[in-house]
């Protein structure tokens, strides 16, 4: 398939989300993030607090968002009424970024001197609430306690990152990245009944198998479509624990936890551990089959004869587990192979004892699949079942994959 006939991925098409901006110096991430949110496909509705427009014109916000922002009851002398509880009843989820001390301590105690906090007191959509703000502000008691009193209203706080602040001090207040807060909200108008509370066990990346204290033996592995599944699993309402190789990539949501491994063997042992409490498993790792037979403790040599090195066999990750799966646990596979593959896929959906084969190519037509932003997969299930997953972006890929998976549940 042409890659230009590619649908675009949109994970929040038919979402509404409010975007509250209060006046803290991090209202210039909110930008970014109003970006990540359109480019998703979410309706946005900017409100933005009076002093909010002291650190951001809104002139931005509206032209991202398609819409003008909203910051007073009613609009100049005009007489139209911004009416705060159809806001409220709009919203698939309301967020607040950045929420300075003051927005927070008016919200936990009822008030509503704005539009923004009339609104959230009448919202009955989820509510997101990402505190930025100096660290000594951030760390007070009364500060906290205004957390402690949204989330215990049911809303979700999310911690204020570390790091160095517009004052030059560093510590904990920081407003969390877009991307972090990006797939908070995912994560709170994604999540479908089918994978709330659900706990996934998922490897990804590549292993490394050492061969003295600088070399190693890898492979390709980007860790690309793992890290796609992670966050979309994740976003459905999945407790996930990824096993993950050595990757660049970062883990931006509160509902993973990763478990960074480098060998093989390590990556057995993380997932021996978390495989019996885990209902679901992928095995998207790029596994060593081999590794060194020798490990030198120092740094091997140049002789001028050449270096022969002698390869065992690592454990198979799926086929051990596969031996001891249970009744209501799914294992799901995926194999990279030249050429079709398709026997080869199918022999080891019967030997790992899989429920699901992901059978991608390295002689497809966009090329090898490996650290490419795109993929195209065959779906092997039990008892010949075929499911071509067209040329897509990995991280549409990862929602297909998982439309699969939820029809095994
Ligand atoms: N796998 C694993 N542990 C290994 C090797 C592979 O868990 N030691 C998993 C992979 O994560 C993948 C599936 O098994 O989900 C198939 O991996 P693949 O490398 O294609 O299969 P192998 O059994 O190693 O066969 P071969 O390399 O000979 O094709």
């Amino acid at each position: 398939m042409d890659a230009s006939a590619q649908t675009p991925y949109l994970p929040l098409a038919g979402r509404r989300i409010l975007l509250g901006v209060c006046g803290g110096i991090a209202a210039y991430k909110s930008v970014m993030l109003l970006r990540l949110l359109t480019q998703a496909g979410a309706q946005v509705q900017v409100l933005m607090t009076e002093a909010a427009h002291a650190f951001v014109g809104p002139a931005t916000f509206a032209a991202l968002s398609g819409r003008p922002v909203l910051t007073d009851f009613t609009q100049g002398r005009t007489g139209q009424w911004n009416n705060h509880v159809e806001l409220g009843l709009w919203a698939n989820a309301l967020v607040i970024a950045p929420a300075t001390a003051a927005t927070l301590a008016k919200a936990a105690t009822g008030q509503s001197d704005s539009l923004l906090l009339a609104t959230y007191l009448s919202a009955r959509c989820p509510v997101l609430w990402c505190p930025a703000m100096d660290l000594d502000m951030y760390a007070h008691p009364a500060v906290q306690a205004n957390l402690n009193t949204l989330a215990g209203f049911g809303n979700l706080v999310l911690a204020a990152a570390d790091g160095p602040l517009a004052s030059g001090l560093t510590g904990q207040g920081r407003l969390p990245e877009p991307e972090e807060i990006f797939e908070a909200i995912r994560g709170l108008v994604c999540t479908k009944p089918a994978w709330q509370g659900k706990r996934i066990l998922l490897t990804a990346g590549p292993t490394r198998e050492p061969l003295d204290p600088v070399r190693y033996i890898g492979n390709f592995s980007s860790g690309k479509m793992g890290y796609a599944l992670a966050h979309e699993a994740a976003a459905r309402g999945a407790e996930v624990t990824l096993v993950s190789g050595p990757t660049d990539h970062t883990v931006q949501s509160h509902r993973i936890t990763r478990i960074d491994v480098t060998s093989a063997h390590q990556m057995a042992d993380a997932c021996l551990q978390a495989a019996s409490e885990s209902q679901v498993w992928i095995f998207c790792a790029a596994v060593a089959d081999y590794r060194p037979e020798q490990v030198s403790e120092t740094k091997t040599k140049k002789t001028g004869n050449g270096w022969n090195i002698s390869l065992v066999e690592n454990v198979d990750i799926a086929a051990t587990l596969g031996k001891q799966k249970q009744p209501g646990q799914l294992s799901i596979g995926f194999a990279l192979e030249s050429g079709l593959g398709q026997a080869e896929a199918a022999a080891k959906l019967e030997r790992k004892n899989l429920d699901l084969i992901c059978l991608n190519s390295l002689d497809q037509p966009g090329g090898s699949p490996l650290g490419a932003d795109d993929n195209q997969y065959l779906l092997l299930g039990k008892g010949g079942k075929q499911t071509p997953l067209a040329r897509n972006a990995k991280a549409a890929l990862a929602a297909q994959i998982l439309d699969e998976v939820e029809k095994l549940f």
